[in-house]
């Protein structure tokens, strides 16, 4: 039976960084429970990160001292995965690798309860492959929510071929409930957004490196030219340099070694020097660092 649409649930978000927090933001300013979990270390950094965001949406007056308190108290982030034995909805956004996802799956399942769905963030590996090897794939599915998950609507709803529509359908109400946009896709590699969506940084990094122009000019000429709110520089900074090549290696491998998905060389010296974007404070630009970022 599938789930009511206007029903609070109970999250569960695996992985604090950049998406996690904002898909558990999401959640509690939508009126759900969320539980997120990361590893020991990271814990007061996620814990930060949540408390700022909702502040400042106090500060601006978003959020009454009211909504701000319960919006708090419906947020919780602890280490390890005891909270997946009570969670309707179970959200992976950890490390874009598959091996660390498919591991993760199969503890998730083993403690999650009956008809509780697992879904992955990831940007660019299969939902397929994640799910294949689980005693049920059935309850599996991508959910690929855009940066920042607070405010970007769209969310592609990502079905493989074990998918069922009951949990489809669910998944699609839930992301509604969220205030978003759910378009339902195959899985396929990259999806939709990220495989449209590769040439937009590596033929910026191609202009780059052959000396056309910088990554200065090719932001202000995107911005100004062709109706971007941000160049491709300035979008991979948000992104992350790290999880822009690791999404851009996966795609290309996906693709059998298609030459238009080939990485770039630069893209993978800034993530060798850390130079990762606006979480190191340093990638293409510079960035004052924030008390609590990473
Ligand atoms: P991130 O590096 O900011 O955060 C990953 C978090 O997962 C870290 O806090 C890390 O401590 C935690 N973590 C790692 N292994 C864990 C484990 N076994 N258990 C619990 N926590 C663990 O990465 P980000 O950017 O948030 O990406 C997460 C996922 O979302 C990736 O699959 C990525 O491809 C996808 N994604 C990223 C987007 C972006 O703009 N950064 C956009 C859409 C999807």
């Amino acid at each position: 039976m599938a789930p009511e649409v206007s029903a609070k649930k109970r999250v569960l978000v695996v992985g604090g960084g950049t998406m996690g927090q904002g898909i558990a933001l999401a959640c509690v300013l939508a009126g759900h429970e969320c539980v997120v979990s990361d590893l020991a270390a990271a814990l007061p950094r996620v814990r930060a990160g949540a408390e700022q965001f909702l502040a400042g949406r106090l500060e601006k007056g978003k959020l009454s001292p009211d909504e701000h308190a319960q919006a708090s108290g419906r947020i919780r982030v602890e280490e390890g995965l005891a909270a997946a034995s009570s969670a309707d909805w179970i959200v992976e956004a950890i490390v874009e690798s598959l091996e660390p996802k498919r591991k993760l799956f199969a503890e998730l399942e083993a403690r999650k309860k009956p008809g509780a769905v697992l879904c992955s963030n990831t940007s660019s590996l299969g939902i397929t492959a994640i799910a294949a090897g689980l005693r049920d794939p059935a309850a599996v599915l991508g959910l690929h929510f855009f940066n920042p998950a607070t405010a970007m609507q769209l969310v592609e709803v990502v079905r493989t071929g074990f998918t069922e529509q009951a949990t489809l359908d669910a998944a699609v109400a839930f992301v509604r409930s969220l205030g978003k946009k759910p378009v339902v896709v195959k899985d396929t590699p990259g999806f939709v957004v990220n495989r449209v969506a590769r040439s937009f940084p590596l033929e910026s990094l191609r202009i780059v490196t052959e000396g056309v122009a910088t990554p200065e000019q090719v932001d202000r000429i995107m911005r100004l030219g062709a109706g971007f709110k941000m160049g491709p520089f300035e979008l991979m900074d948000l992104v992350g340099i790290d999880i822009n090549l690791a999404v851009t290696q996966s795609v290309y491998r996906a693709f059998f070694e298609e030459p238009r998905f080939r990485p770039s060389i630069v893209q993978q010296e800034l993530v060798d020097a850390g130079r990762l974007g606006r979480k190191t404070g340093r990638g293409f630009y510079a960035y004052e660092r924030k008390e609590g970022g990473k």
